[in-house]
């Protein structure tokens, strides 16, 4: 067993995305552009519903996957292909572009709260024209896993102790994991070497990477952790509770073109998908 010790920790840059939503990024920020095949992380979600109400009109998406996931309040959507509805709070969205879809994303609070995060998911150069697809997934199918130590685990996509998560057949074979542990307990779950491997915690703290040597990196909220290589990513939470995302995937090692919501190969396919919008010919 090889542990992974924390080899970045990144502070979320607040930036205004959609028609004017306030929200933290960690990656594609100068800072960390892209962790192959992720290639964008936000936390979004604010006390003020005027940081945003004006949420994400109509845009288009293609080469990549966009997967939402609520935590509190409601996020409407509707495309070009048809498909329209809610994410509620626990529920999570896996939306496959492919090709192109038009889409938009509007979010309002429930309670009086609203926030959720939204992670890309690269495709490779043979499924980046692929069909469009959804895995709208309610927070009911998402299997949960409460351990003897009282550590629950939120299995979105991934295996845990024999339990495998709500989406599958995803290329870059991922896991998404909403773990929260109780101070005092640890946590910890294969991750294939050779797979990228990044954690953020949104509630308490946590020490990652600790090993029969100690070592082991103090993360708080909110912050990113990027893991270095390995096969098991472990956490264990000391004075305080800790609730984390734990992400992981195989990289793709292709070349990236990119340009806002358009992720592709090569520049002349981020042409291609510009002129296809011009025209009218975006959605296939
Ligand atoms: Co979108």
């Amino acid at each position: 067993m090889n542990v992974r010790k924390v080899q970045d920790i990144i502070e979320p840059q607040f930036v205004t995305e959609g028609a004017g939503v306030r929200l933290r990024r960690s990656i594609a920020t100068r800072r960390l552009d892209y962790l192959d095949p992720f290639l964008l992380f936000d936390h979004f979600g604010s006390d003020d519903p005027d940081d945003y109400l004006a949420g994400f009109p109509m845009h288009p998406h293609r080469g990549i996957e966009t997967v939402t996931y609520m935590m509190a309040g409601l996020v409407d959507h509707k495309d070009s292909l048809g498909n329209s509805g809610t994410v509620g709070a626990g529920d999570v969205q896996w939306m496959t572009s492919g090709s192109g879809i038009l889409h938009e994303e509007m979010p309002r609070p429930k309670d009086g709260k609203m926030y959720g995060f939204q992670l890309w998911v690269n495709l490779p150069a043979k499924l980046k024209m692929t069909r469009p697809r959804y895995q709208d997934v309610p927070s009911a199918g998402i299997p949960e896993i409460v351990r003897e130590d009282g550590v629950r685990i939120r299995v979105i996509a991934g295996d845990v102790d024999g339990v495998r998560g709500a989406v599958t057949e995803i290329y870059a074979d991922p896991e998404y994991l909403d773990v929260s542990v109780p101070a005092g307990r640890s946590f910890g779950q294969p991750v294939p070497e050779g797979h990228t491997a990044f954690a953020y915690v949104f509630e308490g703290e946590g020490v990652f990477g600790a090993d029969a040597g100690g070592g082991g990196t103090t993360v708080p909220a909110t912050r990113l952790a990027v893991f270095g290589g390995g096969d098991v990513v472990n956490l264990r939470a000391q004075n305080r509770s800790v609730r984390f995302l734990l992400f992981s995937g195989r990289p793709l090692g292709e070349p990236v073109a990119r340009y806002g919501p358009f992720v592709m190969n090569t520049k002349e396919e981020i042409a291609q998908a510009l002129a296809d919008l011009r025209n009218g010919t975006f959605v296939k």
